[in-house]
C-alpha cells in the first residue's frame, strides 16, 4: 500500500464537474494506495480580495500577505474550498475529513524571508505534526489539507501549498507526490517537457522559462525529490482516470522530476 500526496491547484477546485472527477478518481485509487490532497485556491483567494478591492503581488510565486490578507486567505482555503472538496468526496462516498495546518498542530511554521525580504504572513514549515495523519489513514479517512498554518509566535500563516504538500510528503515519506495544476505540465518552448532533473531548475528560473506559481512548484518538487519521495510528478487533470494512470500507467502524462 502506497502513500500519495495529491496537491491539487486553485483550478481544479474552482470547476464544479472536477471535483465530482477527483472524488471518482480517489475512489479508483483507494484499495490500493493511501491518498492524502493538499489543495490550493489561489483562483477563490483573487476573486475574493477582488471583492474587497484589495490588490495583490507575488514576488518570486509568493503572495505578499499582509494582516487582512492573511484572514482572508484563511477563511477562503480553510473554509469555502476546503468544504467544497470534502463535499464533493463525500458526495462520491469517500470517507473524508478536512482541516487545515493550523489543526492539531499539523503545521508549525514560521516567517519565511524570500532574498532577505519580508513580504508578511507568508510561512514556511519547520514541523509537521505525522500523528494526525496517521490518525486519519488507521481510521480509513481520506484527509483534505488546507496549507494556512500556524506559528509558534500564535499568528496565522499564508504557506504555498506546493511547499505543504512536498513537506507533507517528506514527512509522511510519500511514495509518490503528484502536483496537479492548469498546466499539462511543466512547459518549455510551448512544449510540456517529459522529465525535468533537479539540477536543471535554478537555470530554468533564471533564464524565465518558468515564472509565476511554477517557481515554488518546481523548488518543492526537487526538494521532495532529494528527500526520497520516490516518484514526484505534475501533471494537469485528464478526468477521473487522472490519478489511477499517474500512479499505475507508468508513463506520467506531465512531467517527472528526478534527481
Ligand atoms: N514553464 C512553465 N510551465 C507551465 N506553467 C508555468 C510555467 N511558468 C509559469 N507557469 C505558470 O504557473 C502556473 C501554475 O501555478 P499556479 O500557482 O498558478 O497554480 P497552482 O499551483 O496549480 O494552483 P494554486 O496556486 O491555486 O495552488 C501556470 O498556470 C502558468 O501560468
Ligand atoms: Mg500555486
Amino acid at each position: 500500500m502506497g502513500t500519495v500526496v495529491i496537491k491539487i491547484g486553485g483550478s481544479t477546485v474552482d470547476a464544479s464537474g472536477l471535483l465530482q472527477e477527483l472524488g471518482k478518481s480517489i475512489k479508483e485509487i483507494i484499495h490500493n494506495d493511501f491518498p492524502v490532497i493538499v489543495h490550493g485556491g489561489g483562483k477563490d483567494i483573487a476573486r475574493q480580495l477582488d471583492l474587497l478591492n484589495k490588490e495583490f503581488t507575488f514576488v518570486e510565486g509568493m503572495r505578499v500577505t499582509d494582516a487582512q490578507m492573511v484572514n482572508v486567505v484563511q477563511m477562503v482555503l480553510s473554509g469555502d474550498v476546503n468544504k467544497r472538496i470534502v463535499n464533493a468526496l463525500l458526495m462520491e462516498k469517500v470517507n473524508t475529513i478536512g482541516f487545515s495546518g493550523v489543526d492539531g498542530g499539523l503545521f508549525t511554521a514560521s516567517k519565511m524571508l524570500i532574498k532577505g525580504q519580508d513580504i508578511g504572513f507568508v510561512g514556511e514549515i519547520n514541523s509537521v505534526n505525522k500523528e494526525i495523519i496517521t490518525f486519519c489513514q488507521q481510521a480509513k479517512l481520506t484527509p483534505v489539507i488546507s496549507p494556512v498554518s500556524r506559528g509558534e509566535d500564535g499568528a496565522i500563516y499564508n504557506v504555498n501549498a506546493d511547499l505543504a504538500a512536498s513537506e507533507l510528503a517528506m514527512a509522511i515519506k510519500a511514495d509518490d507526490l503528484i502536483f496537479i495544476s492548469d498546466v499539462p505540465g511543466v512547459m518549455i518552448d510551448k512544449k510540456v517537457r517529459r522529465s525535468i532533473k533537479t539540477s536543471e531548475i535554478e537555470e530554468l528560473i533564471s533564464a524565465g522559462h518558468v515564472t509565476g506559481g511554477m517557481i515554488p512548484k518546481l523548488r518543492s518538487a526537487a526538494e521532495a525529490v532529494h528527500k526520497g519521495v520516490k516518484r514526484v510528478h505534475i501533471c494537469g487533470w485528464n478526468g477521473s482516470r487522472t490519478l489511477l494512470n499517474e500512479l499505475t500507467g507508468g508513463e506520467c502524462a506531465g512531467t517527472v522530476i528526478h534527481s
